[in-house]
């Protein structure tokens, strides 16, 4: 159902993949929800070729921009406006990437050039994102910018290894960038902390599937999904949410607030 809660409004969503993106399901409920937008992602994923069918679907343009770039991210908001045809109300910042993930390297032995490539993708580029907004004034007044993090930048989970400290930082950036937009251009700026969830950054991670279903195990509602997160992000973007900024919000069917459950005690023969 939808309520039109982004009725004209004009965004901008990085990070759709394939279908199971969290991104790709906050494009099609910000569509559903009455908003124009443009899609982007770095070149490298246009070539998989999927997210023109996204496009499709709702309307959009995509734009090719790698996030670390500010010259692309400059090009992103510029001729996303254009397009558009005025100021952008809302950002939705889905991107992470980690090398030292990707190639299963332990966190005690982490390769430090990776771990700052993983830095620049998945935390600086949010920095870059909002500098370039702001440079250009792009971002209307009471704009919405939501970046999408994990847990691990509270508690630790080993496998989790430098994207822990990277998320940590990403929820900072959104803070300390959340004050000076917010004095300056009341653009507010939150994290959503969100379940594990199967996409392809989320199932590059080793031990994911048995650890999917112990968060799952744990959340009294069970791990939100893709769709919940698109949901809740929809929420954030709209103008029932306008007082909400600088907050890391945890969307985890109450994962992060449960010590243990029932469930896991019988799954180990305490109950
Ligand atoms: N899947 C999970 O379990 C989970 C849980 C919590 C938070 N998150 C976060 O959600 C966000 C989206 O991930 P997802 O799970 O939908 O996976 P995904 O793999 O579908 O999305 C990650 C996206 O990042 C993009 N990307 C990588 N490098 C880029 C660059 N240089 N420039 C621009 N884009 C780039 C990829 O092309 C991809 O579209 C990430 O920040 C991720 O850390 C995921």
């Amino acid at each position: 159902m939808a309520y039109n809660l982004l009725k004209g409004k004009r965004g901008i969503i990085s990070g759709a993949l394939d279908e199971n993106s969290i991104a790709w399901k906050v494009a099609e409920k910000a569509h559903e929800e009455g908003a124009t937008f443009v899609l982007t992602n770095a070149p490298i994923a246009m070539r998989m070729g999927q997210i023109n069918a996204l496009a499709e679907k709702t309307g959009s343009t995509i734009i090719p921009a790698d996030a670390t770039n500010v010259e692309e991210l400059t090009h992103l908001f510029t001729h996303g406006q254009e397009i558009l045809g005025g100021k952008i109300d809302f950002v939705l910042h889905s991107i992470g990437m980690s090398v030292n993930i990707r190639k299963n390297i332990p966190y005690t032995e982490l390769n430090y050039d990776y771990f700052l490539k993983g830095i620049d993708v998945s935390a600086l580029s949010l920095h870059k994102m909002l500098a370039v907004a702001k440079k250009l004034d792009a971002i209307n007044e009471w704009g919405s910018v939501v970046a999408l993090t994990y847990a691990a930048a509270q508690r630790t989970y080993p496998f989790y290894t430098d994207m822990a400290d990277i998320k940590a930082m990403l929820e900072s950036i959104a803070r300390s960038f959340g004050y000076h937009y917010g004095v300056t251009k009341k653009v507010r700026i939150n994290t959503v902390s969100q379940s594990p969830t199967k996409t392809t950054a989320g199932t590059g991670i080793k031990g994911f599937g048995d650890f999917f279903d112990y968060a799952n195990a744990i959340a009294p509602l069970g791990n939100a999904t893709a769709e919940d997160c698109a949901n809740y992000c929809i929420t954030l973007f709209s103008d029932l949410t306008r007082m909400v900024t600088m907050q890391n919000l945890f969307h985890d069917g109450g994962y992060s607030s449960t010590g243990v459950s029932n469930t896991i005690m019988q799954q180990i023969g305490l109950e």
